[in-house]
């Protein structure tokens, strides 16, 4: 038990009668409330994330191995997870959200499915990638951005006469599972047979554009130092649980901290972040974590660009977005 000598918090000595009756408790599937208090209520979010640096260098060799180790089709989604020490269980690279590192030789596919997790992707490299949301087919290119948004069926592979190609991953499988509403499904075909999707009275929660492509995203963030993927017709974030974004970074950024936890991946150049205590120094294709609640501020030797996605839109839908 954590006590506290301030008024309104927990403070209880423990005695022989009182750890008795606390074994009895148990035994009924019931708790003394004063017992935990303070710990499941404390002053201000207590993250069990720490803030994690995923050098490239030493995640690549694994993802190149995992594509001579198993094949695509047992795997399913031949994926290597970037998991958070403090967040093991949930398979969570901080908070609520999940990423990891896919890899496809050319020629692979993975079969056509549906989750009521929400994904987007990050191309870090290859050519020939494609993947096909609600039958629309997409050719994807190295840091191109595309969403498979929560309940549309989804597939992706690499052409024949492509390349080795990697992207990384990001979903709130984490967040779908602590609401305890995730769901998946496997389509009746192995893959989807491409024809083109209809926008009219798009109705949807999320972005009627699925992919933005790298060249158009970064002229605009040229003039705007932050560019963020937006839905088109709401202005608001693509997808009802996360957002995303690129920041350029020149000159050191101001400290901010706020609720909701942020994945980086270095699109562009070399620089640093400050995250808590920790100090990372980053080069392309790192992947480095936010957890909520955490200071932090960036910095680049020149200039460089920052990928990112967030949990902010689950978290400002539920009134819970804080920033200082
Ligand atoms: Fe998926």
């Amino acid at each position: 038990m954590k006590r506290e000598n301030v008024v309104g918090r927990a403070n209880v000595e423990d005695t022989p009668e009182l750890e008795a009756y606390y074994r009895s408790l148990e035994g009924e599937s019931l708790g003394a409330l004063w017992n935990v208090a303070n710990e499941i209520e404390p002053y201000y979010p207590q993250p069990k994330s720490v803030p994690t640096l995923w050098k490239w260098s030493k995640v690549e060799p694994f993802v190149r191995r995992a594509a001579e180790l198993v094949s695509a089709e047992k795997a399913a989604r031949r994926v290597v997870m970037l998991v958070n020490p403090g967040r093991k269980e949930w398979s969570a690279a901080a908070g609520l959200l999940y990423t990891g590192v896919q890899v496809m030789n050319p020629g692979e596919f993975t079969s056509a499915h549906r989750h009521q997790a929400s994904a987007l992707r990050f191309v870090m490299e290859g050519r020939g990638a494609y993947t096909v949301v609600d039958g629309e087919r997409m050719t994807l290119g190295a840091r191109d951005f595309v969403l498979t948004p929560n309940g549309t069926w989804h597939d992706h592979g690499v052409e024949a006469e492509g390349s080795q190609c990697v992207w990384q991953d990001g979903l709130d499988i984490p967040l779908m599972n602590s609401l305890d509403a995730n769901f998946y499904e496997v389509h009746p075909k192995v893959v989807q047979t491409p024809a083109p999707l209809s926008r009219e009275n798009w109705s949807k929660p999320y972005s009627p554009v699925f992919l933005y492509k790298w060249d158009e995203s970064y002229q605009k963030l040229k003039t705007e130092q932050t560019f963020e993927y937006r839905n088109p017709l709401t202005g608001g974030p693509v997808m009802p649980t996360m957002g995303a974004r690129l920041e350029l970074i020149r000159k050191e950024t101001k400290p901010v901290r706020h609720t909701g936890s942020v994945i980086y991946q270095v699109a562009t150049g070399r620089g640093w972040s400050e995250v808590g205590d920790q100090r990372f120094e980053w080069e392309e294709k790192d992947i480095f974590c936010v957890p909520s609640w955490t200071r932090y501020r960036h910095g680049a030797h020149g200039e460089a660009v920052l990928f990112s996605f967030n949990d902010f839109p689950a978290m400002r839908a539920l009134g819970l977005y804080r920033e200082e």
